[in-house]
Formats: structure tokens, C-alpha cells, sequence
């Protein structure tokens, strides 16, 4: 039996901070901003998204969750009572004693509420929030999170007939607590067995007037497969990702790896009738596919004929990642272009590689990032960090650049001083595409390609216009390049998004850090932050 799961309901508010910010306007949880109330119980209930009960995590009875709805600057108050029979605890992004990663928060207990506050300080676009304690993940609990522009600020488009979001994923019919196990034992992740689109292999409709102009926000809340997005004879316009309103390219389909959230365009430009929209897993030897309809309200046409085929080269993928700029004349959440600030021309403080890597340790599958496989201390790491609680991290543990030595555990955390510019190179020798994501940041993706990345790739990157966002993809064998200013002092996860992966250990902690202690450069801590660990007590 299980006596009680702490829910970390782990928002990934994917906050990716775009510029350097007016960190010291981010402690005015106050001021003139409006503030947006959200009270959410979370439970477990049946759901039957492939027609055969399973438990699920529904938040306020709703499988996927609630959408938050927010605009620039926004205070959002979520009252998180977690009635799941375990611990959990919502992520936000920014504070990172708020964060709702188990290296910096504690869980909700079962029964308990806990009330996060957060601002949308200087965010725009397409997010979403998942659960990320223990194997939440696999059952639900995500929701998409709009952040819309302030009234006057420009939008490079004009305002769409409507706004959906459409959540996709890869779904297993086996419970959350089964795949954990299956994991706990050692082995890995199995195939999935669906992919679900809201919550649905096939029937979610989206209706549309001819001739309009629709936003379509995508995101990837799956647990490891990159997803191939398209819709029958219609073609889209990207518009934005993850906070960057980007060039407005047209593409017949898209690939959203894992973690990614992207927005486009959609005209209903051709005859009355229902096209498909299809999703499929890419990259995968056996390919699941879900459907829903664009349907166009004049018409009396249900779902026909093929459905639309997907690209099947890697190629064609790392074309389309490289094609996705940012458009510099275009405003962001301030009324100013994207492109006043030439991160091209700053100066790199600091090189970090990055490699991951496979392999068993004790007779268990892990995964690792320069050979480290993390594990979770006994006491978040935020919270030791601050109470001065010794022996649960060191500082260093991870070095940075591959050390090639033997896969080993550790609770790793690497120093980082607060206004450093790194690089970071993810080096990929595996032969999978993985997804990494950075918490608290948005960086600037300033190149990829196949291979192993040498001094001499830099000739390569885009220090032009490089579109700026939390997560990305490095193909099989190859590497991405990102740039990252280090402008939010905090105990940041960098992770894989493979849920899997990151579960056993493909992840660590950056320590960012100020000797000076101001409250204009970190949040403070919460006066209603959730103990535990050997933090309990503490004040
Ligand atoms: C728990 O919820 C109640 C109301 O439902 C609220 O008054 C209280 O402040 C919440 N507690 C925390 C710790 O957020
Ligand atoms: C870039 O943004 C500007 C300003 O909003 C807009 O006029 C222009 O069409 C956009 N260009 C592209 C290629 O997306
Ligand atoms: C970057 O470094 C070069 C060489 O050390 C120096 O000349 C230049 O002024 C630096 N640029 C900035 C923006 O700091």
C-alpha cells in the first residue's frame, strides 16, 4: 500500500527569462500588477484515454489540468491542496526555493495545501506545468500556461480568431507507480503504448470558421519521444517558442521534442470540410500516431482518406531546427525589438561540456551527465544551501567537461558566478535524439550539428538571431551550442527531459551564486516555504 505520495506539482512553468531583467521589480510580488487566483485540488481518478480505466492525476477533477490564462507581469496565487496519497509540490520558475524540483523544494504532503506565488514577470508565450515528483508525469497532472502581451504592446501578427492549446505527449496505459517500479528494479523505460492529443488518441475537435486565422500553441508534455505535428492540406505559420516571437516561416509539419512548447498560425483557406491533424512519434522503428479534426464549421464532411504523411529524414529535422530564428524587429514582453540585446558580442566567461551517457551501475540502469548519475540528497538542496545544513551537496561534484571516467552517483552541483556568460556544449554520443531543459533560464541556441563539437564549431553559430528558449534537442551523435547568461542567482536543475532518464540521474544542479546578498538579484525565502529534510525546524 502506499501510505502517502508528496506531490511536487511541479509546474514547469517553463519561465525563460528573456534578457536581463529588472530582478529588483521581480520582489514587488505587489505593486500595480493584477493578480489571477487559482485554487486547485489534486486527486487521483479513472480516466480512459485509450478506452480501458487507469488512475490518472486530475486537478480539479480535469484530465489534462486547468489552463492558466495569463497576461505579462501577472501575479498568479495557486492554493495547491494535494489529496493524492503522496507528497507533491508545484515548479515555478525564477525562485528557486519555489521551484518544485526535488533539489530545491519540498513536496506538499498528502492532505496539505501549499500556496505558490509567482509573477510572469516580463514573459510572454507558450508554456506548460507538469508534476515532477517520483513519476507524476505519466499520469497527468499537466496543464498549458498562456502567457498573452499587455494591451499596448505590439504582437507581430494580428490578434487570431481563437487560441488553442494542444497538449501531446506519449502515453502508457500502465500506472505512474507500476513504470515507477519498473524503474526502481533497474531496467528501463518500455515502449509506449499511444500518443495522446489533449488527453485523447483521436476525437478532440477543433472547430474553426473558414477563412480565419487561428493560434495553435503545441507542447510536448510526453516522458521521452520527439513528435512529428501536421494537419492535413493546411500549411502553419510559426510564430513563436517558448517566449520568442520568431521569424514567421511556413511549415507543413513540425518536430516538438520532448519539454518543447511552439505556436502557429493556421488559416482555414481550403473547402469545407474536416482535415486531420496527426501526430506521430519520430525517430522510433514502430510509429504511434493520434488524430483530432480541424473542423470547419460549415462543414458536413467527417474525417476521410489518408491521413498526412510525416517527414521520415533526421536531416529534415535539423534543417527545420536550424531555420527557426528570431525576429529581431519584433517586440517581446517590453515594446522593444528582441534584438537590442547583441549577446553575439559578449565575451564567454566559461566552456561547459556536457555528455551523456547509458550505462548499469550495481545492476541498475542509470544515466549520467560527464559520468555523474545524480541522486537526490536528504535535504532539498536550496534549503541546505541556506541553512547552512552540511554534507548533503558539494560544490563541484561535477566537473565541467566530460571526465570519461566510470558512470558514478552523486549528488551533483556545479558552481556558477552570478552575471558569468557561459557556453554550454551538450555533446550527444548516444544514438537517440534527447531534449534538455534548464530551469530559472532561456538561452540562446546558437548552433548544432553532427558530430563532436571542437573549438572550431563556433564558426558555425548563429550570433545573429538565434531564437532564445528553455529547451532543446541534440540529434543522434551530434551536439547543440547554447549561450546563457547566469542573471538569476539559485540552485538550478539543468536536465534531460526523458523522464526516464533524468528519474535515474541524467541531470545535476547549478549553484548561481552572489557573495553579495540582495534581494534585488534572488527571491528570498517564502515566508510559508514547505520544510523538510534536515531543514525541518529550521528558521
Ligand atoms: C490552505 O488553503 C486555505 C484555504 O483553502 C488557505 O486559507 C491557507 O492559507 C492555505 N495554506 C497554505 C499553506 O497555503
Ligand atoms: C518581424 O516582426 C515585424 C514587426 O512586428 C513584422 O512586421 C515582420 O513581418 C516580421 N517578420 C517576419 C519575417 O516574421
Ligand atoms: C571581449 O574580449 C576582447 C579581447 O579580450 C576585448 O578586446 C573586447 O573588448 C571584449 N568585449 C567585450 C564586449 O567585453
Amino acid at each position: 500500500m502506499i501510505r502517502g505520495e508528496p506531490l511536487s506539482l511541479s509546474s514547469l512553468l517553463s519561465f525563460c527569462s528573456i534578457l536581463l531583467l529588472l530582478l529588483n521589480s521581480i520582489i514587488n510580488v505587489a505593486g500595480e500588477d493584477p493578480y489571477r487566483f487559482f485554487d486547485w485540488t489534486i486527486t487521483y481518478g479513472d480516466i480512459y484515454p485509450l478506452g480501458v480505466k487507469q488512475k490518472g492525476i486530475l486537478i480539479n477533477g480535469q484530465f489534462p489540468g486547468p489552463e492558466i490564462y495569463s497576461v505579462t507581469n501577472d501575479n498568479l496565487i495557486i492554493n495547491v491542496h494535494n489529496n493524492l496519497p503522496e507528497p507533491s509540490g508545484v515548479q515555478e520558475r525564477r525562485n528557486s526555493y519555489q521551484d518544485g524540483v526535488y533539489g530545491t523544494t519540498c513536496p506538499i504532503p498528502p492532505g496539505k495545501n501549499y500556496t505558490y506565488t509567482l509573477q510572469v514577470k516580463d514573459q510572454i508565450g507558450s508554456f506548460f506545468y507538469f508534476p515532477s515528483l517520483a513519476f507524476h508525469k505519466a499520469a497527468g497532472g499537466f496543464g498549458s500556461l498562456k502567457i498573452l502581451s499587455r494591451p499596448l504592446i505590439p504582437v507581430p501578427f494580428p490578434p487570431p480568431a481563437d487560441d488553442f492549446s494542444l497538449l501531446i505527449g506519449d502515453w502508457y496505459s500502465i500506472d505512474n507507480n507500476r513504470l515507477k517500479a519498473v524503474l526502481d528494479y533497474g531496467h528501463k523505460l518500455p515502449f509506449p503504448h499511444a500518443v495522446l492529443i489533449n488527453g485523447r488518441p483521436n476525437g478532440a475537435t477543433f472547430t474553426v470558421e473558414q477563412g480565419k486565422t487561428y493560434r495553435l500553441r503545441i507542447s510536448n508534455v510526453g516522458l521521452q519521444n520527439t513528435l512529428n505535428f501536421r494537419i492535413e492540406g493546411h500549411s502553419m505559420k510559426l510564430v513563436e517558442v517558448e517566449g520568442t516571437h520568431t521569424l514567421q516561416s511556413t511549415y507543413s509539419s513540425i518536430d516538438v521534442h520532448v519539454g518543447q512548447s511552439y505556436s502557429v498560425l493556421v488559416t482555414a483557406d481550403q473547402a469545407a470540410k474536416d482535415y486531420y491533424i496527426a501526430v506521430s512519434t519520430r525517430f522510433t522503428s514502430k510509429v504511434l500516431t493520434a488524430t483530432a479534426a480541424l473542423h470547419y464549421s460549415n462543414s458536413n464532411q467527417p474525417l476521410s482518406g489518408p491521413l498526412p504523411p510525416a517527414p521520415t529524414q533526421l536531416d529534415w529535422s535539423i534543417q527545420q531546427a536550424r531555420s527557426i530564428r528570431t525576429n529581431l524587429t519584433a517586440s517581446g514582453p517590453r515594446p522593444n525589438p528582441q534584438g537590442s540585446y547583441h549577446y553575439g558580442l559578449i565575451n564567454i566567461s566559461r566552456t561547459i561540456i556536457l555528455e551523456s551517457s547509458a550505462a548499469q551501475v550495481n545492476g541498475k540502469q542509470r544515466y549520467a551527465v560527464n559520468s555523474v548519475s545524480f541522486v537526490p540528497g536528504d535535504t532539498p538542496l536550496k534549503l541546505a544551501d541556506y541553512f547552512n545544513i552540511g554534507g548533503v551537496f558539494q560544490v563541484g561534484s561535477i566537473p565541467d567537461t566530460p571526465s570519461h571516467k566510470p558512470m558514478y552517483l552523486a549528488t551533483s552541483v556545479m558552481a556558477a558566478d552570478f552575471r558569468a556568460f557561459v557556453e554550454i556544449v551538450f555533446q550527444n554520443h548516444e544514438n537517440i535524439v534527447q531534449s534538455w531543459h534548464i530551469d530559472g533560464y532561456s538561452f540562446w541556441v546558437v548552433g548544432m550539428d553532427s558530430g563532436i563539437w571542437t573549438p572550431d564549431s563556433r564558426k558555425e553559430y548563429n550570433l545573429a538571431d538565434a531564437v532564445s528558449r528553455c529547451t532543446t534537442q541534440v540529434y543522434p551523435r551530434s551536439w547543440t551550442a547554447i549561450y546563457m547568461a547566469l542573471d538569476n542567482v539559485g540552485m538550478w536543475n539543468i536536465r534531460s527531459e526523458f523522464w526516464a532518464r533524468q528519474y535515474l540521474g541524467q541531470q545535476f544542479y547549478m549553484r548561481v551564486y552572489s557573495p553579495v546578498e540582495s534581494p534585488r538579484d534572488e527571491y528570498p525565502l517564502p515566508k510559508n516555504a514547505l520544510l523538510c529534510g534536515r531543514a525541518v525546524g529550521r528558521t
